[in-house]
């Protein structure tokens, strides 16, 4: 996006120059799906589609903000900060009440957002909006927040003004990528290392299945209470247990099995999760990219019996390219129900892939397939 562009219709939106414009990334994840709320680890890592906005200070206490993709302004009031009807809004409300709410004072402001990561394709676009919004008030207004903080207030902010208690993975890929590699994230410490995404003949092609189904935030907080559930009934034999990341197979079996089968399987998919995870960045960082990619595999299956969180569409692609020898590694990613599967292909072989798979989907679908292409880029930055 250009920056002259964003200046532009800052300038046009609000009739004032902006005082500096900030992007930050939409995110995919190699692996480590539900793991981050479980205190898990995940593979995350930004891409190179983002959510740019513009910002200046004004000298009343006013918010006014603008949406490219939705044409539309909302303006509010700092002293009235609450959730609104206006979803877009309150990705930045949200972020603007967890600032408040540590205690910093800011002048009203002028926001204008665009941006070029697509919308409900499981691509966090929501989180980037956030960490946009965090990144940028907080260079803006000099308020001292390091990255991991504005990650975890565009987290919060997502909690409480868009209802999805989500874990850590999305914003911090949004603010602490780094070009050309994937992050390993201990979502309990938040100790990170960079590992070089180094694929050798292969590339990442993802598939968007442009369905988001209604039930995906339900679904993802009843996924949340479930694994909560389970680590109370643990706790009840082994106290000091905090989260499942502390929790064994054998512990499982004996405290949870027996009182809820669903509890059961689902806690233990995270358990199992955690251990692929280890596997495909062991996989990684040898440049065993077929080990990689049968891990992958293998959390699609599980995500879809056993989590529960895939649905038809995603199940269907990455079905199809289990049978296609240049595809090594396929799963839906995110949260689920919808969004895109993550493919790992030969070089050069995704768009006859994607191709070849669009009129078969289209046909049992009634919907469109596109295959998106990125790259590991790095994490928000100030870019005027
Ligand atoms: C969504 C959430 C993340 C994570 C994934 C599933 O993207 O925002 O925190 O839980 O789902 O791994």
């Amino acid at each position: 996006m250009e920056t002259l562009q964003l200046r532009n219709r800052f300038e046009e939106v609000f009739g004032i120059a902006p005082d500096l414009l900030a992007k930050s990334p939409g995110r995919i994840n190699i692996i480590g799906e539900h793991t981050d709320y479980n205190e898990g680890f995940v593979l995350p890592t930004a891409i190179d589609k983002a959510i740019y906005v513009a910002v200046g200070k004004r000298e009343d206490t006013r918010i006014h903000l603008f949406a490219e993709d939705f044409k539309e302004g909302f303006e509010t009031d700092l002293k009235d900060i609450k959730p609104s009807e206006v979803g877009w809004a309150n990705y930045i409300l949200g972020v603007v009440h967890q600032i408040q709410e540590r205690g910093k004072v800011i002048s009203g402001f002028n926001l204008y957002v665009d941006g070029d990561v697509p919308l409900g394709a499981g691509l966090s676009s929501s989180a980037a909006v956030e960490c946009a919004a965090g990144f940028a008030l907080n260079e803006l207004f000099g308020l001292s927040f390091d990255r991991k903080d504005i990650a975890r207030i565009g987290q919060l902010a997502e909690h409480t003004y868009a209802g999805v208690k989500c874990g850590i993975m999305d914003q911090f890929a949004s603010v602490l990528s780094k070009k050309g590699h994937v992050i390993r994230l201990d979502c309990r410490s938040l100790d990170f290392v960079y590992v070089p995404l180094e694929l050798g003949d292969y590339e990442i092609v993802l598939f968007n299945t442009h369905v988001k189904h209604s039930l995906a935030s339900s679904a993802y907080n009843n996924r949340r209470t479930l694994c909560e559930q389970g680590v109370s009934w643990v706790r009840e034999k082994y106290p000091e247990v905090r989260s499942l990341r502390d929790v064994t197979l054998d512990m499982l079996d004996e405290t949870v099995r027996s009182r809820d089968e669903d509890t059961y399987v689902k806690c233990r998919y995270v358990i199992q999760e955690n251990e692929r995870l280890n596997r495909a960045c062991r996989a990684l960082e040898c440049g065993d990219i077929e080990e990689l990619g049968k891990q992958m595999f293998l959390t699609h299956q599980a995500l879809s019996t056993e989590y529960e969180v895939s649905c038809a569409e995603l199940d269907f692609l990455v079905d199809y390219v289990t049978q296609v020898p240049q595809v090594v590694g396929a799963r839906m990613m995110g949260g689920g129900f919808g969004g895109c599967t993550i493919n790992i292909i030969a070089k050069g072989y995704g768009k006859a892939l994607a191709d070849q798979i669009a009129p078969l989907y289209k046909e049992k679908f009634g919907l469109e397939l596109e295959g998106i292409f990125v790259h590991a880029d790095e994490g928000a930055r100030i870019i005027a």
